[in-house]
């Protein structure tokens, strides 16, 4: 019997990328339906009941949505977060959970020195702003879209430093960033710092008052990561605390309504737009085909993220 594949998207892609992902797919004989826009997590939990393999972007595969798949083998995560599926509950039911490391991370770059730009530039209001040119970025987490934060902030004349803690300075430098040993000394040497962190039980609420107050006179947060990342409390204390702090993050925070108070110091997407363009769509859907089938025909694991 053919293989049933589902997509699964509250954000649709971009057409162009369906078509790719149906290509890959009816070449390898698989079935391809497609839920777009949904609105209740009940209509993909009826979507999933027949489906052997599925392609999602930030839906959230809850323990719910994973039991009611009975037929389900591997679900990926069009893009590199991949904190909205229930890794635990796909292990406990067999189901390999994958993402598509690097295949978006282009276009959250360009939106990331896009938004810092259009700060810069007050917004296009017409007054004088400023240049990101010889200005000191530092990238948290230089992993695949901190890199192209990096080598698009170099076309700027930016300098650009990174901290990871899972790389090594060599690692670092090699790659094309000056290496900074530590997160504090990450945020107190930068004009911008831009966020590449996932969010995990680690990471949530880390981007915290004193971390962010280390920031040079100026200062600006940049988050294309997650909004989890951010202790929100804090940071409205210390905009509040310090007013030549900036705040740019895709998508609102939750309590994005107190930031009305910081007029000019703030932007927020109204969407989660950083991956969101024709080419980022096309790359991550079609490697998530791609990844469906070989691990469907060769069993081939390579991109899995649960244990
Ligand atoms: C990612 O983790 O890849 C990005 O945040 C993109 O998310 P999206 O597919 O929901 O736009």
């Amino acid at each position: 019997m053919s293989k049933k594949v589902l997509i699964a998207t509250v954000k649709p892609f971009a057409p162009a990328a369906v078509e790719g992902i149906r290509e890959v797919l009816t070449k390898a004989g698989y079935e391809l339906s497609v839920l777009e826009k949904y609105e209740s997590q009940d209509e993909l939990i009826a979507a999933v009941a027949d489906v052997d393999a599925m392609i999602i972007r930030s839906d959230k595969a809850t323990k719910e949505v994973i039991e009611a798949a009975k037929n389900l083998k591997v679900i990926v995560r069009a893009g590199a977060g991949f904190d909205n599926i229930d890794c635990a509950a796909c292990t406990e039911r067999g189901v390999v959970a994958m993402n598509t490391p690097g295949q978006n991370s282009n276009a959250v770059a360009e939106l990331a020195l896009g938004m810092m730009v259009f700060l810069a530039r007050n917004g296009f209001n017409g007054k004088a702003g400023s240049e990101l040119k010889g200005k000191k970025i530092g990238i948290h987490a230089y992993g695949n879209v901190g890199r192209n934060v990096g080598r698009v902030a170099k076309g700027f004349g930016m300098e650009v430093y990174a901290f990871d803690p899972f790389m090594s300075k060599e690692q670092i430098e090699e790659a094309g960033a000056i290496a900074i040993e530590t997160v504090e000394e990450l945020y107190s040497t930068c004009d911008y710092v831009s966020l590449h962190i996932p969010a995990n039980v680690h990471t949530k609420g880390s981007i915290n008052y004193d971390l962010v107050n280390r920031m040079p006179k100026g200062g600006v947060l940049v988050n294309t990561a997650r909004k989890e990342v951010i202790d929100e409390a804090g940071l409205v204390k210390l905009m509040a605390d310090r007013d030549d702090i900036k705040y740019i993050s895709d998508v609102a925070p939750d309590n994005a309504a107190e930031y009305a108070q910081f007029d000019g110091r703030y932007f927020f997407t109204p969407k989660k737009m950083g991956a969101q363009t024709a080419e980022a769509n096309i790359n991550a859907g079609i490697a998530g085909a791609n990844q469906i089938v070989n691990f469907i025909e060769n069993g081939d694991e390579k991109f899995r993220v649960n244990k």
